[in-house]
């Protein structure tokens, strides 16, 4: 039985789909308000529960052999201490309690570059060193941005023609495929080699960040018009934001370092990443064209 947390988030439904495909018993912990019908026409078993609470967390482990953690805070939230950090704690050490075999967890490509302004990056980075410590056998996946995030922006483009790139529009990323991601997490218990493991994951190609409108562009057949303001409207945004709900502000140190920096796997992480699991992972043009039937 697979444990899978933030299972009606972007990237974690797509793993109960992709476990359900192979037939795996599945029990997907997912909040009481939540859109879970799609889990559970999919044959998983529901978990209803809130991670915030250590009880809930260490019941949806009893008799779970495999724990993916794929749950997070959304950046406004605030939430990264209480969701990103304790949440996952505790779910280790329910695991070991349980004595799974297996944890996967979802970090982030950078949780070891120190952003300090970040919530989000210094509790991956901390529950990335505890899962190590913890003795469980695990696999740490660290991804670049998501795919099935610019799904929206690309509707919106299909709409306008227009797309606002915040920041540097040289800055180098490789967008994961939600789905290879999804697979990857799935399948990593049952391969040797990603064992006690941390591997970076992104696409097969290093895109500048100023090329994804083009891509949309070519997909849409339309010249795009690129809305491009510096970084400094973050930090301005961020500012303001700061008086009236420091929390939230807070948020936005990550959305910051998202923004400021550049996350890209080198083509010997990807070739590492093929070899292992045995598959070719998807370019976002790819990705693109299937969700967006162009
Ligand atoms: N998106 C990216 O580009 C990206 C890049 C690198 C790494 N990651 C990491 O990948 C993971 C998955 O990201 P995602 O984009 O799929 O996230 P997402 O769509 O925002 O989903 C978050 C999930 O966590 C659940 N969750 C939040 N608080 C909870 C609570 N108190 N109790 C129970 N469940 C709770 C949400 O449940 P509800 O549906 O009830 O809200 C949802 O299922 C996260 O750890 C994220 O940091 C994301």
């Amino acid at each position: 039985m697979f444990l899978v947390t933030g299972a009606t988030g972007g990237l974690g439904r797509r793993i109960v789909r992709s476990l359900r495909e192979q037939e795996r018993s599945v029990r997907a912990f997912v909040r009481l308000t939540a859109r879970y019908g799609e889990l559970e026409h999919r044959g998983a078993e529901l978990f209803i529960g809130d991670l915030r609470r250590e009880r809930d967390i260490q019941r949806a482990c009893q008799g779970v052999e495999y724990v993916i953690s794929a749950h997070g805070s959304n950046e406004l939230s605030g939430g990264a201490e209480a969701i990103d950090y304790r949440a996952n704690v505790e779910l280790i050490d329910a695991a070991k309690a349980a004595e799974v075999r297996h944890f996967v967890y979802i970090s982030v490509l950078g949780a070891d570059r120190g952003y300090e302004d970040s919530p989000v990056f210094k509790a991956k980075w901390a529950v990335e060193q505890y899962l190590r410590a913890s003795g469980l056998s695990y696999t740490i996946l660290r991804p670049a941005g998501f795919a099935s995030n610019l799904l929206p922006l690309a509707e919106q483009f299909r709409q306008t023609g227009v797309y606002l790139l915040v920041g540097d529009p040289k800055a180098r990323t490789s967008i994961v495929s939600t789905d290879d991601l999804a697979r990857l997490a799935a399948e990593a218990v049952f391969v040797e080699g990603a064992r006690d493991q941390v591997l970076a994951v992104g696409g097969p190609e290093v895109l500048e960040r100023g090329e994804i409108p083009r891509i949309f562009g070519e997909l849409f057949n339309r010249s795009p018009v690129v809305v491009n303001p510096p970084l400094l409207l973050v930090d301005g945004v961020r500012s303001l934001v700061n008086v009236v709900n420091p929390d939230a502000g807070q948020g936005l140190g990550t959305l910051r370092s998202l923004l400021a920096n550049e996350f890209f796997c080198t083509a010997a992480e990807v070739t590492r990443l093929e070899n292992l699991f045995q598959f070719q992972l998807e370019s976002l043009g790819h990705f693109l064209r299937r969700y967006l039937s162009v």
